[in-house]
């Protein structure tokens, strides 16, 4: 979740981290709208000292960015500061505020409340040591505040403090706070969440805010800053948990000295521990810890350092390091739970990149088991996840990665998934166990291969792949070219839309999702004639952009041939062969390509068809042609 978007830039963390010895706390805030965060984080700051004022000549320009605006000096001119920011959509990202006391170092991340957010939250949700979800005591538990809730506790922060707000307008009545503390409660059993304090307070009056004050004489906890000065920072935490250490680099292969860069994500390391490196399971033992200040006795969680082993192993970037007494799982398929955060909606069986710590491979959704209503935490049906959906799905990777759960580590457990047209990052994940099926199943050895099928039948096999709209042509010319190469003497086959959804698909329709489905199906069949040695032909409208991919990518570089049957939607819809235009014209069918279902058009064919320009022979002549040229007959 941090690794491609991280808003704080590192140096100031080190900044942080080095400055003075005082422990710095990373936390977040969340709530609804109106609930009065920025009146507390206001107050916050107004009692504390504002660290970039005169500390942070070093990284003034950065300080600017996301320090805070505003006169320190008045209470009032703050919170307007950072209201007016959130208003002018200054602060669409997460902002960051930064304040110190005597005893420690504070990073607030401050997020918008709004449910279009999401993504923000999670951002500073993953490194956060404490959540302080603000309650409006007027109001109390909301659906937002379950929202959120229910994300800190799935994205593991384990320390959540419900600052009940605005205590001056309930007339600091004790029974209103009791009465929101038990509500919450109840729904925090149910989610299971980290370790809870309920503080009432008053940011605009300043009630257990710094110091008790005089209007709640019934509440004998701490005030709130108390709490923040106190409460455990992750850091420690995660030194007690086993060594892992994600490979960024190999340093200097061809010289003696071969070193291990990366940066520790959990536990402590000493030369002389027994390692273990992963996917390989080879283990060996750490020699020298070296960094840029010379080598260390002693390296713990948070520090970038390199390693050198005692034996030559072969370890290369992205892969993982660990403790070889308890190391790390291995693994490419997991039940996991996936929080969607883009508008084009997640859909099982398409290939995302998935990304880990330690390593980035292609990965796709096999199943969505059910989606969480997080209001009521209901588990529902669904086919796919939107915006802001959180699901757990089984996912299968297209290599192994190592791993641990993230209720383990949430450094080694967490991953992030793009999607491949755009660069987007489009989900966030954590992963909860791996699924063993892939481990009992071994690929079977056969003695007659691709390449003796295909021989015996003297031709290259290779999958000719032609997309286009509905009625553009493409099962009359690929019925054309099947023809020519059959006179020729080749084998092949054909692979038409409305046949298969005859059969192997005959349970799927013409949601995305469905054709999603229905494209990786025929692929996974087109691959398996390619193995039997045969030129297949796949006739399909195929309308998205990334399955197409994905099904050049399952055979080998050259066999897969795309052809776009070119054909403009005014001439396809004139056709109108079948009459399905008309009818999704007058609405009786939907999903219709081109009308109101979307048709990516290919960005760089092998083979490009103007069916306006020629006829089905003419152009089943320019594919012969084609494979001609390329030597595949
Ligand atoms: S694909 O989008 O999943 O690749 P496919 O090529 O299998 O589609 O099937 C397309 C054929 O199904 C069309 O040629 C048309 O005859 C028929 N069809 C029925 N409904 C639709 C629809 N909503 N959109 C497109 N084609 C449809």
């Amino acid at each position: 979740m941090s690794h491609s978007s991280d808003l704080i830039s590192e140096d100031i963390i080190q900044y942080l981290q080095n400055h003075e010895q005082k422990g710095l706390l990373r936390c977040i805030t969340c709530g609804s709208v109106d609930d009065g965060k920025s009146t507390l984080i206001g107050r916050l700051l107004f009692e504390s000292q504002l660290l970039f004022e005169d500390q942070l000549q070093a990284v003034e320009a950065e300080s600017k960015k996301f320090g805070t605006q505003g006169d320190k000096t008045d209470l009032a001119l703050l919170v307007d500061g950072l209201a007016a920011e959130r208003e002018q959509g200054i602060t669409i990202d997460v902002a960051h505020r930064f304040f110190s006391t005597d005893k420690r170092k504070f990073i607030i991340a401050d997020t918008p409340g709004h449910e279009q957010y999401t993504r923000n939250m999670i951002t500073g949700a993953s490194t956060a040591d404490a959540a302080i979800l603000v309650v409006d005591a007027r109001y109390g538990i909301l659906s937002q505040t379950r929202r959120h809730s229910y994300l800190i506790s799935l994205i593991g922060v384990r320390h959540i403090v419900v600052a009940i707000n605005k205590m001056d307008l309930v007339n600091y009545s004790e029974d209103t706070f009791n009465t929101i503390v038990e509500e919450y409660s109840e729904f925090a059993k149910k989610i299971g969440t980290g370790q809870l304090t309920f503080i009432p307070i008053s940011a605009l009056a300043g009630d257990n805010i710094t110091k008790p004050g005089s209007n709640m004489p019934w509440y004998r906890g701490t005030p709130l800053m108390h709490y923040l000065e106190t409460v455990q920072i992750n850091d420690e935490h995660m030194q007690n948990a086993p060594f892992r250490m994600a490979v960024q680099w190999v340093n200097r292969p061809d010289l003696n000295f071969r070193g291990f860069a990366g940066q520790i994500a959990s536990g402590i390391v000493s030369p002389g521990d027994k390692i273990r490196a992963l996917p390989s399971g080879k283990e060996s033992t750490i020699d020298t810890i070296t960094t840029y200040n010379g080598d260390l006795d002693r390296a713990v969680a948070g520090q970038s350092v390199t390693l050198t082993l005692q034996d030559e192993i072969d370890i290369s970037r992205g892969d993982m390091i660990t403790s070889a007494s308890e190391p790390c799982a291995v693994g490419k398929q997991f039940q996991t739970t996936i929080i969607w955060m883009h508008e084009d909606p997640l859909l099982p069986g398409r290939n995302y990149l998935l990304q880990t710590s330690s390593k980035t491979v292609k990965a796709s959704v096999t199943e969505i088991r059910y989606e969480i209503n997080i209001n009521t935490l209901e588990h529902i049906a669904a086919k796919k996840l939107e915006l802001n959906g959180i699901g757990q799905c089984n996912i299968s990777l297209d290599q192994d990665i190592a791993f641990d759960p993230y209720t383990d580590n949430k450094d080694t457990g967490n991953f992030i998934l793009i999607d491949r047209m755009t660069n987007n990052t489009v989900g966030a994940g954590l992963i909860n166990f791996a699924l063993r099926r892939s481990t009992n199943i071994t690929k079977q050895h056969l003695d007659t291969d691709k390449q003796i099928r295909s021989e015996l039948k003297s031709q290259k096999p290779c999958i000719i792949w032609l997309t286009g709209l509905s009625g553009s042509g493409k099962s009359t010319i690929a019925n054309q070219v099947e023809k020519m190469l059959v006179a020729s003497g080749h084998h092949t086959y054909l692979l038409d839309g409305d046949n298969v959804r005859h059969g192997l698909n005959k349970d799927l329709g013409f949601t995305d999702q469905d054709r999603v489905e229905n494209i990786r199906r025929i692929s996974e069949v087109a691959k398996l004639m390619v193995d039997a040695g045969l030129i297949v032909l796949a006739a399909f409208i195929s309308p998205f952009r990334s399955e197409r991919l994905m099904a050049r990518e399952m055979v080998e570089d050259g066999e897969f041939i795309e052809v776009f049957i070119n054909t403009p939607l005014e001439v396809t819809e004139e056709r109108d062969v079948k009459g399905l235009y008309k009818k999704a014209r007058r609405g009786e069918l939907k999903n219709f390509t081109g009308i109101d279902s979307p048709y990516e058009e290919p960005a760089s064919p092998d083979c490009e068809i103007r069916t306006t320009t020629m006829t089905p022979v003419q152009a089943a002549e320019i594919i012969i042609n084609f494979l001609k040229d390329q030597k595949i007959i």
